[in-house]
């Protein structure tokens, strides 16, 4: 068609050159204006973009500068940029990292349903009791980064307002062993550490057994639980006095005692607060020392979860007399027989 046209215009040049010129020139107008307009339409969005992209980055260098920090925690306070989501109103909240670093039945999950209870606090859980997240350093580094960069999900993750993210680690999580490089990874990210402990080890050990039985014999209607909601449940559950063998019960502790030691001593130079199960149970104002820690807005923290064993420890366990007898011989475990606590 054109070249028929074009035909047509070099075959009549002499009939009319001011029309064709002017014909010439008013397509080539028509052109132009539409190649502008279609130029425009095409840049408009990706200026638009530009200009937003520009108004965060000023916002996040400029304005997200917590009020009233002081210079200690400069290094503790983050602004994470998750790549699954916006944090939008909160974007500029700061955030403080944890870990909870604790030992199995040493009330961590009940410390955490507390935690969790704040509208800030995101914990997430026992995430390297996967093996394959604790198999190698660089797994245990990569995981930490995406729970640190608000990119991990769990039915705790409080996402765009979080104050404080963090998870529970058990120290035979891998902890120990690569304790060098998370040490590392805490004092370069400003992680701080939560030591949760419990003072009287007889009791843990006792918890460890029932909890252990109760994996095999499931006494709540075929299912094992290790935390329980009611205290029915709970007094079904203690009803199984575990029998404590006496010639190891002795090293038992010892071991225990020296394992939290020495991972106090190994996390010594990151910042952490050591708490006891024991004191959170007596003391509930020793939550507002960790909320102040964790530098988050003080609130009543709740938990649904009951204690399991709250008798008299003489009545948890089958060789009670043994197990008196074993104690008082070895003098610096003595004051267990007689730290009973009322809840
Ligand atoms: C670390 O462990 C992960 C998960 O098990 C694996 O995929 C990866 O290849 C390992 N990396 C190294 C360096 O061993
Ligand atoms: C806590 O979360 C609420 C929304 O759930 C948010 O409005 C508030 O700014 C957050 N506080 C902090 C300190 O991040
Ligand atoms: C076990 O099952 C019985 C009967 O179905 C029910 O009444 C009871 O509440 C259940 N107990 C627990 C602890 O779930
Ligand atoms: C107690 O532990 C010792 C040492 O491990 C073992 O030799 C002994 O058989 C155990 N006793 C019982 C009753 O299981
Ligand atoms: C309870 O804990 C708070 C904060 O750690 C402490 O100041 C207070 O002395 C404790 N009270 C008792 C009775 O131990």
């Amino acid at each position: 068609m054109f070249e028929r046209q074009d035909a047509k215009f070099i075959k009549a040049p002499k009939k009319s050159p001011l029309i064709l010129t002017m014909v010439v020139l008013f397509l080539l107008m028509v052109s132009g204006v539409y190649i502008f307009s279609i130029w425009l339409r095409q840049i408009s969005p990706r200026t638009n973009a530009k200009f937003l992209n520009i108004r965060v980055l000023d916002h996040l260098q400029q304005q997200c500068q917590a009020p009233n920090i002081e210079q200690w925690e400069a290094p503790f306070i983050h602004f994470p940029n998750p790549e699954t989501f916006s944090r939008k109103e909160c974007v500029c909240n700061p955030v403080r990292y944890f870990a909870i670093l604790s030992m199995q039945r040493s009330g961590s999950g009940w410390f955490e349903t507390l935690l969790n209870s704040h509208t800030n606090v995101s914990s997430n859980g026992e995430i390297f009791s996967v093996r394959d997240r604790r198999s190698n350093v660089s797994s245990i580094l990569k995981t930490m980064d995406k729970v640190y960069n608000l990119d991990w999900f769990t039915s705790a993750s409080k996402n765009e307002c979080s104050a404080a993210v963090g998870f529970k680690w058990m120290l035979n999580q891998g902890l120990m062993e690569h304790h060098d490089d998370i040490v590392k990874y805490f004092k370069n990210n400003g992680v701080s550490a939560i030591f949760l402990f419990r003072r009287n080890l007889l009791r843990r050990m006792i918890s460890v057994l029932a909890n252990s039985y109760d994996k095999d014999v499931k006494l709540l209607n075929g299912t094992h639980k290790s935390h329980v909601h009611s205290s029915a449940e709970a007094q079904i559950l203690a009803k199984y006095k575990p029998t404590i063998n006496t010639t190891q019960l002795i090293p038992e502790l010892k071991r225990s005692e020296q394992t939290t030691a020495k991972a106090v001593e190994y996390f010594s130079s990151a910042r952490h607060i050591v708490l006891y199960y024991e004191d959170l149970v007596k003391n509930r104002t020793k939550l507002r020392e960790v909320q102040e820690f964790l530098g988050l807005p003080y609130r009543e923290l709740s938990s649904r979860q009951i204690k399991i064993h709250t008798a008299p420890l003489s009545e948890q366990v089958a060789n009670w007399d043994d197990v008196q007898k074993a104690l008082e011989k070895a003098s610096s475990y003595g004051s267990f027989l007689h730290s009973d606590y009322k809840i």
